[in-house]
């Protein structure tokens, strides 16, 4: 897959196109992969423009395949020492349907190095959402930006997407107290009857700065932001002196102008801490997150939703769903 077009606004399947290519001979030190799951993230948008944000990963080029996405697949053949054919391994290549991977590049700060994964009794695709990148997002945004305590009042945003439904139930099982929100009351009513979430909100019914102080009316300790925008603004209005914002992403403005907070002054009078974090620079806890995320879910104390699209052909249809709230939990292409 490549890109033909920087989309203005919404991205539309026409930005794109399938192209078709010789899969190359790996060379030594490489293995080549047929990939089985390639991930969709809101942050793919951020690299459809020209410059991608300084820091990030970098912008896909127009007319090239697009390198930096995560995928799960089964190696074929391999000249690199650990990787044997029938492995099941993640790397970085992905929205096509073969790789050839250099086992020794290190790709996505880490986090999309080459690795071989345990598949007994786990799916494969697990490792693109709980048991990966989406569930050390939500695990050290927790630990680490939001410094969760004890017993505290945490609001979760897109809480029905990925990275929400996780940072929700991971919050829910340490004992705090989660409000989270989200687009539909679909959404709404999964968050409350199988997440298990103190309470929830649909935002396109209520906007966050009028639901916060309903069912937050002590105020939040922690913000868990995936959104930005008014949902970011309203949680400063509702913080508690001394609460913590952890910024994982603001998804309301990557189709549109950034729009920052006009009551940012609050941080500096409720002495907040607002502290942006990436899953991808917490590899360190990534051991720690697979050992108690994949118990939680083998004992059924935390749950996991996948949206599936079929075919890599789809894959620019998942990431406009994605970007519009039309998907729930992870949203991931079959190949
Ligand atoms: N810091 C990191 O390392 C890191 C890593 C991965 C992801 N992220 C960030 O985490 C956030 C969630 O990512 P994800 O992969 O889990 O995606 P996701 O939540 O599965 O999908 C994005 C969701 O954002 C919501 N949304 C879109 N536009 C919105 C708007 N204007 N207002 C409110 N909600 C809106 C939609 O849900 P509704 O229907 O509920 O509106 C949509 O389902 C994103 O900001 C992403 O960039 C950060």
């Amino acid at each position: 897959m490549q890109v033909v077009d920087y989309p203005e606004g919404p991205v539309r399947p026409e930005h794109f196109e399938v192209v078709e290519v010789d899969v190359a001979d790996p060379g030594p030190g490489q293995v080549l992969v047929r990939n089985t799951w390639t991930s969709v993230d809101p942050g793919l948008r951020l690299r459809l423009r020209p410059s991608a944000p300084v820091g990030y990963f970098s912008s896909f080029r127009p007319g090239t395949a697009m390198d930096g996405i995560l995928t799960v697949g089964q190696v074929i053949e391999s000249r690199a020492p650990g990787f044997e054919p029938g492995n099941t391994v993640w790397h970085s290549y992905g929205w096509r349907e073969h790789a050839v991977v250099d086992a020794s590049e290190q790709a996505m700060n880490g986090i999309g190095d080459l690795r071989v994964l345990d598949v007994d009794n786990v799916a494969p695709s697990w490792y693109l959402g709980p048991l990966g990148a989406i569930g050390l997002t939500a695990y050290s945004g927790l630990s680490v930006a939001g410094a969760l305590e004890h017993g505290e009042t945490v609001w979760v945003s897109a809480a029905a997407g990925a990275v929400g439904s996780l940072a929700t139930q991971i919050a829910t099982r340490l004992g705090h107290r989660v409000i989270a929100s989200a687009g539909s009351a679909e959404k709404v009513a999964w968050l409350v009857d199988e997440l298990g979430v103190a309470d929830a909100f649909d935002h396109r019914e209520e906007l966050p700065a009028v639901a916060l102080p309903r069912l937050a009316p002590g105020g939040l300790d922690v913000y868990f932001d995936n959104v930005g925008g008014d949902h970011l603004a309203a949680a400063l209005d509702n913080l508690r002196m001394f609460g913590r914002v952890a910024l994982c992403g603001s998804v309301s403005d990557y189709e549109s102008e950034p729009r920052v907070p006009r009551n940012l002054f609050l941080a500096t009078a409720k002495h907040l801490t607002l502290t942006g974090f990436r899953g991808s620079l917490h590899l360190d806890l990534l051991p720690e997150m697979q050992r108690r995320v994949g118990g939680w879910l083998r004992d059924g104390s935390i749950t996991y939703r996948e949206t599936v699209y079929e075919g890599l052909a789809q894959a620019p249809r998942a990431l406009a769903d994605l970007l519009a709230g039309r998907t729930l939990g992870k949203t991931l292409v079959r190949l």
